[in-house]
């Protein structure tokens, strides 16, 4: 385990973070990123590749004496990235194509919770526009509205009135708004409570279990505005309490690995399980997603004090059970700051400034939708960049995140200025 390539597949602030993360270990020869962002551009023992495709993936693994590869965003997984590296008899770090359902179609997800027992809010599936519309005319409200398939965390509306679910039904079944191949649709009750991201590494029948956190996905201040990626995280999350912890390992994450082998699958690679916990401490999943999430990612890698690829080794090798993680104690608190228009229209190409004017060890700046041209670096897409800073004191992680972001600018840059306060008061 010395002197290792490891190719990471992405190019958000996920992956920026994964990078940074692998480059400090003394095992690191260099990190790949493919096709990475501005901020892995620069990133030390890190290098872009510019490939995207799987068969390129592939062969660049294959012809570059890659140790191991991590697949950062779902899309890759639910086309089967790891089926067919290992195919090749490559190392790889994510859940099979087969597995990855769980996240690339809602509808599959809810349907292995009901048979598992997993805990989740009641729901009907619909296939067709008017059948779905029809129930939602008998419904009480506020109620959840999901397209089945990816959608990058927009294709689900927590709907109010009925106008507002009739005209969702439209975008997903007629106006296509989360693409063409949405053919279903998941309603179900809506729950209410506090939320919280549960993300482990599982190995087929090992858990080790990642720093708690909590992800802040509405647009606006005070959880207002549509939903998105996420707009901010910050780790460790008060609300997971020791016994809300082995709660979700007994009720949760466990039923996931059984149900996967009954099936006939082996469930490996990250799974993250987002929660709403009631007052009452009862657990629901809302949802699942099997990778690391981002923008929880960049605030739980910065307190990880263990050797990265030692975690990911001891997995691909089906050891989990002899590791443990260690973490700094302190708290980190992740920002995003996204582009003019995100999520529904945002824009490329604006200039940003002053991130060199951010020097703290604590503080990080991780890249997502940035590019690096003649030295300059440009906005390229929705989510640009996620401050995260680490302190004793959680308003102090808060306050140096905001300072470092009144330093940096960039035209039409949007971000929330309340991450991290449910920390202290869960209602915010
Ligand atoms: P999902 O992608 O399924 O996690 O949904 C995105 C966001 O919508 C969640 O993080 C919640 O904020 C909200 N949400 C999803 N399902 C429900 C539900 N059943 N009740 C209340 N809010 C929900
Ligand atoms: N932050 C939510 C996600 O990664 O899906």
């Amino acid at each position: 385990m010395v002197n290792m390539k490891i190719l990471v597949i992405g190019s958000g602030g996920r992956e920026h973070a994964i990078a940074w993360k692998l480059a400090q270990s003394p095992n690191c020869k260099l990190v790949y990123v493919a096709p990475g962002n501005g901020g892995t551009a620069t990133e030390n023992k890190v290098q872009n590749i510019n490939i995207t495709k799987i068969p390129d993936l592939l062969d660049f693994a294959l012809n570059n004496d890659i140790d191991f590869t991590i697949v950062g965003p779902e899309l890759e997984l639910s086309l089967g990235v790891v089926d067919t590296f290992r195919l090749h008899n490559l190392k790889i770090w994510g859940p099979t194509q087969f597995c990855a359902q769980l996240e690339s179609s809602k509808a599959f997800a809810k349907e292995f919770m009901l048979k598992n027992n997993i805990p989740t809010a009641k729901y009907v599936t619909f296939d067709n526009d008017n059948q779905a519309k029809e129930y939602l005319k008998q419904q009480p409200f506020p109620i959840v509205i999901k397209a089945d398939g990816l959608a990058s965390g927009k294709g689900v509306l927590v709907a109010a009135k009925l106008s507002e679910a009739l005209s969702f039904i439209d975008d997903i079944f007629t106006n296509n708004t989360f693409g063409k191949t949405q053919t279903k649709v998941v309603i179900e009750e809506f729950l209410d409570g506090v939320e919280a991201s549960f993300i482990v590494m599982i190995d087929g029948k090992n858990i080790l279990p990642m720093a708690s956190s909590q992800d802040y996905k509405r647009l606006l201040n005070g959880d207002a505005g549509p939903n998105t990626g996420g707009m901010g995280a910050y780790s460790p999350a008060t609300i997971v309490s020791p016994q809300i912890h082995d709660k979700v390992i007994r009720e949760i994450i466990t039923p996931v690995i059984e149900g996967m082998k009954n099936l006939g699958h082996e469930y490996s690679g990250f799974l993250y399980a987002g929660l709403m916990i009631d007052k009452h401490q009862n657990i629901k999943t809302l949802e699942f997603n099997c990778r690391f999430g981002d923008p929880e990612t960049q605030p739980i890698l910065m307190r990880l004090e263990s050797d990265f690829i030692e975690l990911i080794n001891y997995g691909l090798n089906k050891q989990l059970n002899q590791i443990k993680a260690i973490w700094n104690s302190s708290y980190a608190v992740g920002v995003v700051i996204a582009s003019h228009g995100y999520p529904q229209n945002p824009r490329k190409n604006d200039i940003i400034d002053g991130l060199s004017e951010i020097a703290d060890k604590n503080i990080k700046v991780f890249h997502a939708g940035t590019t690096l041209k003649n030295n300059q670096l440009y906005t390229y897409g929705g989510r640009v960049l996620c401050i995260v800073a680490m302190d004793s004191e959680i308003k102090q992680a808060k306050a140096k995140a905001y300072q470092a972001i009144n330093k940096i600018n960039f035209a039409g840059m949007q971000y929330r200025s309340d991450i991290s306060d449910k920390s202290f008061n869960p209602k915010t």
